[in-house]
């Protein structure tokens, strides 16, 4: 629980974004417009951001390390992006037609991406990873699709499976309740019970869809290995191998995980930092999978896999945002990955350390400019897969969350993990870990903290 200290502070600080709430609920259910983005007592309403900064509707500026879901690789609205929308808003927002800006994108994915023989833009993940499985499906003429217990690749009902602790219930009403008949669920870095269950399903088997850092449920990447026996297994069983990197791609480093893992995917999804800060989804892959999307030359029913894209699919302020933000991190590569990658390490670290000076048990987890906190409980001892996370101590990284918003102005979207942008610093590292310091000395964390300052509860919050 939220002490009620920090809920009162909270509550000074967000009189207009609690009005705006109230107004909300009335209108979308839980008054919002994506569950994860509700916290208690109430989210704080935005209504401008530029570089790291989230500003709300009562005036309060908050260091945003939640950055668009992850997606703002060069922070809130950057001027590369600035200029080029500026333009194209003038000249149209949606072509609704064939258009070459899509092309200029698409060449820089193929060229960083080598599987990226052919692809499709859509306007969001859920909808690449849905297009993804269902070319699977296409390709194979099998029906089971495989992923990992915890593993989340949107909101499109084949997915919908194994998602949330205690992962073995269906995720919610409103699907047939059979969707499950055809998903097999792997523990996450476990290679030999992964192989165990995927035997019993090989036949009709098309394809395991991963993501190479299990992101939505808790910043764990993924072992190498395990990636690697995966996609072996599937190479030795005629089963696609999909890497869902619409968290990852372009965010560990220019292009995909695959060439640095020596892993080769039959699918590649992307979302997220592709589209600039714009809605995107892509999926891309090898010609001969692709290729059964072709409408023009599979005109005969039976062999088409539809696949979509939708009306905004590959609009032009997307394209655009999306160009100039791959762009701008292509000619600047080495400094935009060395910058948030050493600010990543350095926060690892910093968090690390803090935490057990304090004697505060924990496992920050984490690669690159991703990171996340996990308090440890009498349950679970270190953070290996989403079953861990799930029995770690949920309410103590809620209240670290909550304190580093109400008090000090520094956004995680409580439970999730943080992503470092190129406009990140490393005096907003200092300050994130010299703050954490403050939490844990006002007692919000530990109950039999070691007193390293003087500092009381009440003087502290
Ligand atoms: C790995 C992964 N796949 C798919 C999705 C779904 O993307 P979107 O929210 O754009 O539908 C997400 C969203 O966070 C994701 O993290």
């Amino acid at each position: 629980m939220i002490s009620n200290i920090l809920t009162d502070l909270y509550k000074k600080k967000t009189h207009n974004s609690k009005k705006c709430y109230d107004k909300s609920v009335k209108i979308f259910p839980g008054g919002i417009s994506h569950n994860i983005r509700f916290f208690k007592p109430y989210p704080f309403f935005v209504n401008k951001a530029k570089d790291k900064h989230l500003f709300d509707v009562d005036g309060n500026r908050y260091v945003d390390y939640w950055m668009g879901h992850w997606a703002l690789i060069l922070g809130h609205s950057p001027n590369v992006v600035i200029k080029k929308l500026d333009k194209q808003i003038f000249w149209g927002t949606l072509y609704g037609t064939a258009n070459d800006i899509s092309i200029k994108l698409a060449e820089v994915i193929q060229k960083s991406i080598p599987i990226s023989e052919l692809l499709r833009f859509c306007s969001t993940g859920s909808e690449a990873t849905m297009y993804a499985i269902r070319l699977a499906r296409g390709v194979t003429k099998k029906r089971i699709i495989c992923k990992t217990i915890g593993g989340w690749h949107g909101f499109n009902t084949d997915l919908m499976q194994s998602v949330n602790y205690p992962f073995e219930n269906d995720e919610g009403v409103g699907m047939t309740g059979r969707e499950g008949d055809f998903v097999e669920s792997i523990p996450f870095n476990d290679l030999d019970r992964s192989i165990k269950l995927l035997d019993s399903v090989k036949d009709d088997l098309a394809c395991i869809i991963i993501e190479p850092l299990l992101g939505g449920a808790g910043c764990i990447p993924a072992d190498v290995n395990y990636l690697k026996g995966l996609e072996e297994y599937c190479k030795r069983n005629d089963i696609l191998f999909i890497l869902d990197e619409i968290v990852t791609g372009f965010r560990l480093k220019f292009g995909s995980v695959s060439s640095q893992y020596g892993l080769d995917p039959d699918l590649i999804t992307l979302g997220k930092i592709v589209g600039g800060g714009l809605p995107i989804g892509v999926v891309c892959g090898k010609k001969e999978i692709m290729n059964i999307a072709n409408p023009v030359v599979n005109r005969n029913k039976q062999e088409l896999c539809h696949i979509g894209g939708g009306t905004f699919s590959s609009n032009p302020l997307t394209m655009n945002a999306g160009y100039a933000t791959l762009d701008y991190i292509s000619k600047n590569r080495q400094t935009v990955y060395n910058k948030i990658n050493k600010l990543g390490a350095i926060t690892r670290t910093g968090l690390k350390k803090l935490f057990s000076d304090y004697g505060i048990k924990s496992h920050v987890t984490g690669v690159g400019s991703l990171f996340l906190t996990h308090f440890l409980s009498d349950k679970v001892n270190e953070i290996t897969n989403a079953n861990d996370v799930a029995l770690s101590d949920g309410g103590k990284l809620a209240r670290y969350h909550f304190s580093l918003m109400a008090k000090y102005g520094i956004f995680f979207l409580p439970h999730k993990m943080g992503a470092i942008s190129n406009v990140h610093t490393l005096e907003d590292i200092r300050r994130l870990l010299d703050v954490t310091e403050k939490i844990i000395n006002s007692g919000v964390l530990h109950n039999q903290m070691k007193n390293k300052s003087n500092m009381t509860m009440k003087a502290a919050i």
